[in-house]
């Protein structure tokens, strides 16, 4: 198996065609493999392991099959595709927490994912999250106080914010994970459907955050299905089709070519 994404790499050479612009991640014929176990029953008497069935079998699934884009600093990139298309995936890669099976993903410094929501734990409060979340992301205790304020005014959940995580609405959760994770500035972030659940003024002052982290000197990715996110947001997109990149450009263009075969 290949390695998982290398960080640190100076990409200054890897790209001919930059045109003076840094590249910050480079994804090189990336192929990824799932093996799924299929049907059949657990053999009796085998105890733990689930490996060992009767009957269906190991299934290979293909989910990305040679893929390869270079990013430059200050993109913010749409990934748009059909449900299963292989955006997730190649989201994980990027962040080393899908190895590839071939091929290779290069980066300047770690890709953040959105979700910092795997550190967060639904019993506790908006209030102690805040402070598992700054962890996660790096901030020392005294950082994460001075933007405990901004992270609650952003998620405009003052009155909830000592409530348990739980009680509150799937866009409510959203909107907190979002602004936990927006009180940085990352160099590469992405960002994979957590737009999907807020309403629409949120998603407004999320689309803005994203171009602010943009601008000073970011490079972002967007995952989405609502088309207007994209190109409201986005400098160029990448259109994944069964794992296979089918296009990348202009967001218009990609965008109307990937809606043209929706119909
Ligand atoms: N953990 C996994 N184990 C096995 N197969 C997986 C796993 N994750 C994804 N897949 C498979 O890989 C393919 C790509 O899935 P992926 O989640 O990347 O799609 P996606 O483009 O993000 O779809 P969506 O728009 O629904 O979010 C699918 O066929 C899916 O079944
Ligand atoms: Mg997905």
């Amino acid at each position: 198996m290949a390695e998982s994404t290398k960080t640190g790499v100076d990409l200054a050479n890897q790209d001919a065609s930059a045109n003076g612009r840094k590249p910050v991640v480079v994804v090189d014929d990336l192929h990824v493999k799932y093996r799924v176990y299929a049907g059949g029953k657990p053999v009796k008497g085998t105890g733990r392991s689930l490996l060992k069935r009767s009957g269906g079998g190991i299934r290979e699934v293909h989910a990305l099959k040679g893929v390869s884009f270079t990013a430059y600093e200050n993109e913010s990139i749409g990934v748009i595709g059909s449900n299963g298309s292989g955006k997730s995936t190649l989201m994980r890669t990027l962040v080393g927490l899908t190895p590839p099976s071939d091929g290779a993903v290069y980066a300047s410094s770690r890709p953040n994912l959105l979700g910092v929501g795997a550190a967060l734990i639904p019993d506790l409060s908006g209030e102690k999250n805040i402070q598992l979340g700054g962890l996660a992301l790096g901030f020392s205790k005294q950082e994460i106080n001075g933007l405990r304020d901004n992270i609650v005014q952003f998620a405009e959940l003052e009155e909830f914010i000592d409530l348990p995580m739980r009680t509150y609405s799937s866009g409510m959760q959203a909107r907190l994970k979002f602004a936990i994770a927006a009180s940085k500035q990352h160099e590469i972030l992405i960002v994979d459907e957590a737009l999907a659940v807020g309403d629409q003024r949120f998603r407004k002052r999320s689309e803005a955050r994203i171009r602010e982290i943009r601008e000073n000197a970011g490079t972002v990715f967007l995952v989405s299905h609502s088309m207007k996110s994209i190109l409201d947001t986005c400098s160029r997109v990448i259109w994944i089709n069964k794992g296979v990149l089918q296009m990348d450009g202009d967001p218009k263009e990609v965008v109307d070519a990937y809606q043209e075969t929706k119909k």
